[in-house]
């Protein structure tokens, strides 16, 4: 009964011009998903459909809501909520808001400058297919979507003291991917079996799901051990360590991760010697100096960034490693690259995905 009073005084008290003749923006990805449901499937578990939902996101969130008096909405939600740049729902009260970076968000970019999105909702929906005319919809062809800048609008962050945070785009324009036409799709969205529409599709698709294959993971770090070298008492080793699969630095995106080398000098029974680790990182600085170590405090407190020795897109480098506790005992030196994650959620937790690995016998 009470629910049926606060109904009607809403209808009351809303202009009808406006809630009679505004329709919704956007559609729902269940709605999207009756026809597409191999893309559909694909994107609800991606972190694109988790944006807004994912407690990773929510934690830093809720932080920097309170310690802005909730000015943060503006700022962190037309990336993770992105559908609130028309809607306006910085409340996040809509459905369509907590769905993140929703379908018909996408698929109604008309285009992207200078990370400026240009939106047009409505029947049309844009892709990178030129030859689709679906009775069910208006359909359009949009360069953005077969290029880097469908993404650049949102990976690539300069924050508003003018600290670069987290910029993957910017990263990829200065790269020989770029001058050879490789596209963030060519690499995160790939052709895969699915069915384009439930009927009247064709039989391929592109990836939704914009993770990585732990494939194109292990291939994106190699990592070499040269031969290792006595030297005044130590043992001397030299490690390459190449940036060979991905078309920006690694890491790459927000500063909480870090490309780790790690070497174990081994002797023969296998027992570690030694350990050197090298870390690979962008530091980022608040005011007074401060590392911020969150993504959240990194984009909104990030003043200057200190240091930054994350390996760039092809690049190689060559680290050596001086090992001195018992070096007549070494006969392995191995090495470990991997990545380090480590995320607040309700307390600091590490995630560590390794890339490569590689032995080589001291002689
Ligand atoms: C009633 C079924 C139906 C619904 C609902 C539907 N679509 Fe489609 N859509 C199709 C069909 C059929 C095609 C044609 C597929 C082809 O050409 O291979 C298509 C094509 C497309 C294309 C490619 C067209 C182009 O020229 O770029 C996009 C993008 C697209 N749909 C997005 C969406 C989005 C986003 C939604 C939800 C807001 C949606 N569709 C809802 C049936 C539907
Ligand atoms: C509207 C903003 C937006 C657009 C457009 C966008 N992204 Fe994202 N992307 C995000 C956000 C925000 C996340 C992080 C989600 C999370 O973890 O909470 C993300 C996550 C990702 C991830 C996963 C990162 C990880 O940690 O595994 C990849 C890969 C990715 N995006 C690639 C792309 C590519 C490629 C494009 C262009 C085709 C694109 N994105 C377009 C905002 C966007
Ligand atoms: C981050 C932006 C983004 C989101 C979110 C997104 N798409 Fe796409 N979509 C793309 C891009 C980019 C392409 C073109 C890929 C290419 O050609 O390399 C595409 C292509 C398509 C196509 C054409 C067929 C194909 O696979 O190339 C359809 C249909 C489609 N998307 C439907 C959907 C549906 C349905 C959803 C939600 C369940 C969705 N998309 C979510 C960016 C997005
Ligand atoms: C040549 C292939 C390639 C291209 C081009 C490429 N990427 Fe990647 N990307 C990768 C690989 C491999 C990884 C995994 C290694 C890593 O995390 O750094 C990755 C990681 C990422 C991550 C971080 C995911 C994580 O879990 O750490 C994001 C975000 C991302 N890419 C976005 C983009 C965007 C946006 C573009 C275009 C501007 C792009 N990528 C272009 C191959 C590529
Ligand atoms: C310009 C777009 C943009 C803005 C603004 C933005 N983010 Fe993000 N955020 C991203 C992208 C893109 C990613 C994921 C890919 C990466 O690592 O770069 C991400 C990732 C994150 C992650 C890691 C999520 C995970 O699943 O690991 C957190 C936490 C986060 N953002 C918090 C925030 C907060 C809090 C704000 C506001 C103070 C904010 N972001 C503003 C684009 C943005």
């Amino acid at each position: 009964m009470i629910r049926h009073l606060v109904f009607v005084f809403l209808i009351l008290a809303v202009p009808p011009a406006v809630s009679a003749k505004t329709p919704p923006p956007f559609t729902a990805a269940a709605t999207c998903g009756a026809c597409h449901a191999d893309h559909y499937g694909n994107w609800k578990n991606s972190l694109h459909a988790l944006s807004y939902a994912n407690p990773i996101f929510q934690a830093a969130y809720q932080k920097a809501y309170a310690e802005t008096s909730g000015k943060a909405a503006q700022f962190c939600l037309p990336c993770h909520a992105p559908t609130v740049r028309l809607t306006g729902d910085y409340g996040a009260k809509d459905e369509i808001t907590r769905e993140g970076i929703t379908c018909d968000f996408c698929h109604s970019v008309a285009d992207v400058k200078n990370g400026a999105f240009t939106l047009k909702t409505g029947d049309v929906k844009r892709s990178a297919l030129k030859d689709s005319a679906p009775k069910e919809h208006g359909a359009a062809y949009g360069e953005a979507f077969a290029t880097a800048r469908l993404c650049s609008g949102c990976h690539d962050f300069t924050n508003r003291l003018g600290t670069k945070v987290g910029n993957t785009y910017e990263e990829w324009t200065k790269s020989q991917y770029r001058t050879d036409g490789v596209q963030c799709q060519h690499c995160h969205m790939t052709a895969m079996p699915g069915k384009t529409a439930r009927e009247n599709g064709r039989d391929s698709i592109h990836d939704h799901s914009l993770g990585h294959s732990m494939e194109q993971m292990l291939g994106a770090v190699r990592v070499e051990t040269k031969e290792p070298v006595w030297m005044n008492g130590a043992v001397l080793a030299d490690v390459l360590l190449v940036n060979a699969g991905a078309g920006h630095a690694i890491p790459t995106g927000t500063p909480a991760r870090t490309l780790v080398l790690e070497v174990h000098a081994l002797d023969a029974s296998g027992k570690v010697v030694e350990v050197k680790k090298k870390m690979y990182r962008k530091r980022i600085l608040n005011n007074k100096g401060e590392e911020m170590l969150t993504d959240g405090d990194a984009f909104l407190y990030g003043k200057k960034v200190s240091s930054d020795n994350r390996l760039l897109p092809g690049e190689s480098r060559l680290e050596t490693f001086r090992f001195t506790v018992r070096p007549k005992d070494i006969v392995k030196i191995a090495a470990e690259a991997y990545l380090s994650y480590q995320p607040v959620v309700i307390t600091k937790t590490e995630m560590k995905i390794p890339l490569f690995s590689a032995t080589v016998n001291v002689k």
